[in-house]
């Protein structure tokens, strides 16, 4: 096992399909000897050994997790939603610095919990460990956890499982990239009836405050037969609801020759038997084509929901932030969908406090949030990322009128988004069951297409199946509904 720096060229680059065959050979042998070291440690503790696997990020971080569960559940763990488990693993986030503070303040709950249980082993992969300083900082103040692993070698976890089981020292296999394209782990899906379907990887786009693109590598489309081919499987594995999962899927096959385009894609899956819903995530303003617009408009499948992330309402900001479109770019998007589609629901993700902004340029992203009537939005407020061209933009604001800034834009948001969702009261949609509902036993909860909530009276039996629903009472953001 090597552990490698950044920058250095990874021995186990795979170049051809060949390699890809030895590889996938190689890991289910491992998983064959996680399965024998598994036992050995079940004897010494007397039960079977837990799991538990907790996902700090986005859904691509979450699709990660259902492999790193799967990996863990066919080695023999018990999975478990309790970090009082004998492996605990944390898939983290980086893409602002209270998800790093976050992953270090549960660290050290951890630490006290392994105190008493000293079989218990710790691991961390993610985003935020192809950052130097974080592995130099865990290497430095957090010794006792057990294995370090990136985002670009998940599919050697059974490897890394081993010879986190073999070895009492800390194991660190963080690479800076790789060429491969490996998906061929066991998955545990959270959901039985849904799941996430990763048809990129990585991001070239540079938006300047961000650090995806640093820690995910550059832009890699899956080949669309093998897209499709998981699609399939999905399915006939009882899945009706997909989500497509890049951080830009509108840029699906950029760069390869012969390739489908993104809504070529799109239609393809819907002639999946089987599968009843699409949605997918995240789109890109720049990118997004009247011809995807076109698919949707046409689609019986695609979901009638589009997260389309806007980050600011003002074009100067837009700018210096390497969006690569105006706001009157995104108010004509933003129209040319309204007329095509006129139930879709539309929500976004907004910075405030971004370097250089002033309260004319959030002037600018409240009237957007108005003029764009958003069924919902994520706001946050800007985090300098290390190495990220903004991260040495000079600071303008004070803490205190971003927080100010940060206030307006967040009202707005709320108004807009109850005023939006109060449109569908007494409307009745095909409603999706996920859940029982947390606090009340009595409901259950789903989404319809547009991704509203609804609760409404029903049990278990239910999760997984399509009901159509009345809404009733609006409470917000989301609906009490009854069954009809
Ligand atoms: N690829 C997606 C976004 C992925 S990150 C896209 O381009 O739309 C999710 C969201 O986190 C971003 O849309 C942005 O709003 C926010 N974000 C990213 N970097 C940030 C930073 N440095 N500070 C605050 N928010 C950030
Ligand atoms: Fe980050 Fe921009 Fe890429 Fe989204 S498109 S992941 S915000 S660099
Ligand atoms: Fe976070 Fe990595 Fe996703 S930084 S948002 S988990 S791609």
């Amino acid at each position: 096992m090597n552990t490698l720096k950044r920058g250095e060229a990874s021995p186990y680059q795979l170049t051809t399909e060949l390699d890809a065959a030895d590889e996938i050979r190689s890991q289910a042998q491992y998983l064959q000897r996680a399965e024998g070291l598994v036992l050995e440690l079940k004897s010494r503790l007397g039960r079977v050994p837990s799991a538990c696997v907790v996902t700090f990020g986005c859904q691509m971080n979450a699709r990660d997790s259902e492999k790193i569960s799967g990996v863990l559940e066919q080695a023999g763990f018990e999975m478990t939603e309790r970090e009082e488990a004998d492996l605990v693993v944390y898939n983290t986030c980086t893409v602002r610095d209270n998800a790093n503070q976050r992953v270090y303040g549960r660290l050290g709950a951890l630490h006290a919990m392994k105190k008493k249980n000293p079989e218990k082993m710790i691991a961390l992969c993610g985003c935020m460990v192809q950052e130097p300083s974080v592995i130099e900082k865990i290497k430095e103040s957090y010794r006792f956890v057990n294995l370090i692993f990136g985002t670009h070698n998940i599919y050697k976890f059974p490897e890394l499982l081993c010879r986190m089981l073999e070895s009492s020292e800390m194991t660190v296999d963080v690479w800076n990239k790789t060429d491969a394209v490996v998906e061929t782990l066991p998955v545990v899906r959270k959901y039985p009836f849904k799941s996430g379907v990763n048809i990129m990887f990585g991001c070239d786009n540079f938006c300047t405050y961000c650090i995806v693109p640093y820690v995910r590598g550059r832009e890699r489309s899956r080949a669309s037969a093998e897209i499709l081919e998981e699609i399939r499987r999905l399915s006939a594995d009882g899945v009706t609801e997909i989500m497509l999962l890049g951080q830009n899927v509108n840029s699906y096959g950029n760069g390869i020759p012969g390739e489908l385009s993104f809504p070529q894609l799109l239609q393809e899956a819907e002639k999946i038997g089987g599968i009843r819903r699409i949605r997918f995530m995240t789109s890109h303003p720049k990118d997004l084509s009247d011809e995807l617009i076109e698919v949707m408009a046409r689609s019986e499948k695609i979901c009638r929901h589009l997260h389309l992330p806007v980050q600011s309402g003002s074009t100067e900001i837009l700018r210096r932030m390497n969006r690569k479109y105006t706001r009157e770019d995104y108010l004509a998007l933003v129209s040319r969908l309204r007329s095509a589609i006129p139930d879709l629901s539309l929500t976004t993700d907004i910075i405030v406090g971004f370097p250089g902004e002033t309260d004319a340029d959030i002037d600018d992203t409240v009237s957007l949030v108005r003029e764009v009537h958003y069924d919902n939005a994520f706001t946050f407020i800007y985090s300098p990322r290390t190495g990220t061209p903004a991260a040495s933009f000079e600071k303008t604001m004070t803490d205190e009128e971003i927080g100010v800034g940060f206030q307006r834009v967040l009202e707005a948001v709320q108004d807009e988004a109850k005023k939006n969702v109060a449109r569908f009261a007494g409307t009745t949609g095909e409603v999706l069951v996920e859940d029982r509902n947390e606090k009340d036993p009595s409901l259950v909860t789903g989404r319809l297409s547009n991704n509203v909530l609804v609760h409404f009276p029903g049990d278990a039996s239910m999760i997984g199946s399509y009901r159509m629903v009345k809404l009733k009472e609006n409470r917000g953001f989301y609906y009490i509904g009854e069954l009809v």
